[in-house]
């Protein structure tokens, strides 16, 4: 293997001097140059979206965009959404490991002991009026958290960062579905603890106070898959608004609602409720070209959700396991047969023949099924993007731990490149044209 490079040299097509940059390597991934001290030579690097630019160092997940390949602290996501249970890859994702019996046990039980909202949040939901999107009610109700669980919120305290993370992990379920159930005109449904994370986030979805509820067991499985792929995934936008915001040492609670504020765009997010929605509008087969000669034309702002991401250039990984998460979920419900299914797979068998996909290199992502899968279980599309937020605090408080407790972490400021009038003079508003 060639000897990797130690700097880098940038050179000018003037008679400026050279700048030479240290290179910096990780475990996995591309080797980055450390710009850091690059303005003492007056000169910036400019990459709007962060293209090519690393905003941090993480041990937490890594992701290869090319192999398609997805690791939450090293373990590949295929192997964790198989065999673990959605509070022990919250908790690999928290603290570098898997845990072992005990402290799994000890984990679950700190969670289960946190599901419950202080009794005069729930007069936040009353605010909103009954027809708000639920990401709306989220945001307002995670930020509003602050205002009650107060003690624990010295963001450069481990032990306030861990009481903080488990107060928000353990919430957010119970703040999803009551977002739900304040749309549906319906009484909130207080958390079972007997219940797992999955089957008490469906509980409190679907029962009602009139008859015993049993949340379905291979429903309750599938939907904890969704909630571990869709944990965690590197820089991604919410999770570097999470950093940025937290990076000035706000409090957690107003870093997070932040994080699910950048997560509801269609181009994040939001775009599993968009494909659905963009599904429900093709409506039959014999649309789907309509459509696909659309994404294409430059002049129609129109793009195929659920296709296309920065970071893989081959399938998502998410993707596949949901396709495959869609098949028994379906057939559970014996809706094999489902037309927004089949409709699903046919626009991706096309996608994946047109030569515009497949130059560009455009592959199903996490949202292209989970909207399908989601909306089998009863769930309306309006709650999608609440449930990619409820499963995203892991990995948004894992982040948001990881950055607070880098002794060397700094306020992000990002510079600009100015295109705007240079020095001029004031003119009285009696000279002005
Ligand atoms: C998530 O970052 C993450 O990790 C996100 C996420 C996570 O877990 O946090 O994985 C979750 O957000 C998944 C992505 C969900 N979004 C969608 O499905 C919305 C549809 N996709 C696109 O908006 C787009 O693909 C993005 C936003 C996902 C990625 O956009 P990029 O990387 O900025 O790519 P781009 O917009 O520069 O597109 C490159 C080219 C462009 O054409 P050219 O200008 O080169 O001719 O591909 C085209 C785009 O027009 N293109 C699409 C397309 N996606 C990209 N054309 C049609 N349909 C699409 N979906």
């Amino acid at each position: 293997m060639s000897k990797k490079p130690t700097k880098a040299t940038i050179t000018f097509d003037n008679d400026a001097n050279s700048i030479e940059l240290p290179m910096l390597s990780g475990t996995a991934g591309n080797d980055v140059i450390d710009i850091r001290n690059l303005g003492k030579h007056s000169v910036f690097t400019y990459d709007p979206g962060f293209m090519s630019t690393a905003a941090c160092q993480s041990n937490i997940t890594f992701i290869d965009g090319e192999k398609g390949q997805l690791l939450y602290r090293g373990y590949p996501i295929e192997q964790l959404a198989e065999h673990c249970d959605f509070l022990e890859v919250s908790y690999l994702l928290m603290h570098g490991e898997l845990p072992n019996a005990t402290q799994k046990t000890e984990f679950t039980s700190v969670i289960n002991s946190h599901t419950m909202l202080h009794d005069q949040l729930s007069n936040i939901f009353r605010g909103f009026r009954r027809d708000a999107h639920p990401m709306a009610v989220m945001i307002g109700v995670v930020g509003s958290m602050s205002a009650f669980y107060f003690d624990a919120m010295d963001v450069y305290n481990p032990q306030h960062r861990i009481i903080s993370a488990h107060r928000l992990l353990a919430k957010i379920p119970t703040i999803a579905a009551w977002s739900y159930k304040y749309n549906l005109g319906q009484p909130f449904m207080h958390p079972k603890n007997k219940l797992n994370y999955a089957e008490n986030f469906i509980h409190m979805m679907f029962a009602t106070p009139c008859e015993e509820y049993t949340p379905n067991p291979i429903l309750a499985r599938a939907f904890e898959k969704i909630l571990i792929l869709h944990a965690d995934h590197e820089q991604n936008a919410s999770t570097s608004t999470v950093r940025l915001v937290g990076s000035s040492g706000a409090n957690p609670f107003a870093s997070i609602a932040a994080g699910i504020a950048s997560l509801w765009g269609p181009a994040h997010g939001g775009a599993n409720e968009a494909t659905l929605d963009m599904l429900e509008e093709i409506g039959d087969v014999s649309r789907i070209d309509e459509f696909i000669k659309r994404a294409k034309d430059k002049s129609d702002s129109f793009r195929l959700m659920g296709f296309g991401h920065r970071v893989y250039r081959s399938m998502d990984p998410r993707a596949a396991i949901m396709q495959k998460t869609c098949y028994e979920v379906l057939d559970e419900l014996g809706l094999h047969d489902d037309p927004m299914f089949k409709l699903a797979l046919k626009l991706e068998q096309i996608a994946l023949e047109d030569d515009y996909f497949v130059s560009k290199k455009l592959y199903p992502n996490v949202d292209f099924y989970s909207g399908i899968v989601m909306r089998a279980m009863g769930i309306p599309n309006s709650m999608f993007t609440a449930i990619f937020a409820l499963a995203r605090t892991a990995g948004w408080i894992a982040q948001w731990s990881e950055m607070n407790a880098d002794p060397e972490h700094k306020i992000g400021r990002p510079r600009q490149l100015y295109t705007g009038e240079t020095r001029r003079e004031f003119v009285p508003i009696g000279k002005r044209k």
